[in-house]
């Protein structure tokens, strides 16, 4: 992508456990492009981590310059919403205030064997004051969603 095509370029980062399906969210959403009503291009740069085992600090020069970060758990995999809050911290320790938030909780055309409520994931939300979403790479249910949730609250 050539930043010369855009009005705007965000860096979003992708954080959450291993196997929460970033790499999945990530390639759902291959267009990386959006095109509001002010007709304003805005491109999007979006990071992914690789191979993180579970909860591990990143460097801070995976967060620098973003603009906005999805914290994505499995909503099958409880442990993985428990490290959300780790990552989140992590998060906000390496980046300032105005960072667009959202918590992405992945995975939920497998609702039949859910381990997070949607009531657990919107108090921790309203704590946090973050923005949330359920999204299914697999169905492609919520990814565009997500994606153009957070870049309206950057833009
Ligand atoms: P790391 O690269 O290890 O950090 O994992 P990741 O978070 O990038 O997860 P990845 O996208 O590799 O997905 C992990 C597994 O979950 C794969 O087997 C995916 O097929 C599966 N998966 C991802 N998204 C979904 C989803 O929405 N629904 C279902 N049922 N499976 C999914």
């Amino acid at each position: 992508m050539a930043d010369e095509d855009y009005d705007y370029l965000f860096k979003v980062v992708l954080i959450g456990d291993s196997g929460v399906g970033k790499t999945n969210l990530l390639s759902r959403f291959a267009r990386n492009e959006f095109s509001f009503e002010s007709k304003s291009t805005v491109g999007v740069e979006i990071w992914d981590t690789a191979g993180q085992e579970r909860y591990r600090a990143i460097t801070s020069a995976y967060y620098r310059g973003s603009a906005a970060a999805l914290v994505v758990y499995d909503v099958t995999r409880h442990v993985t919403f428990e490290n959300a809050e780790r990552w989140l911290r992590e998060l906000r320790n390496h980046t300032d205030a105005n960072l667009v938030v959202m918590l992405v909780g992945n995975k939920a055309d497998l609702g039949h064997i859910r381990a997070v409520s949607l009531e657990e994931a919107q108090a921790f939300v309203q704590r946090e004051r973050l923005f949330f979403m359920e999204t299914s790479a697999l169905e492609s249910t919520n990814v565009e969603n997500a994606f153009t949730r957070v870049l309206t609250q950057i833009h």
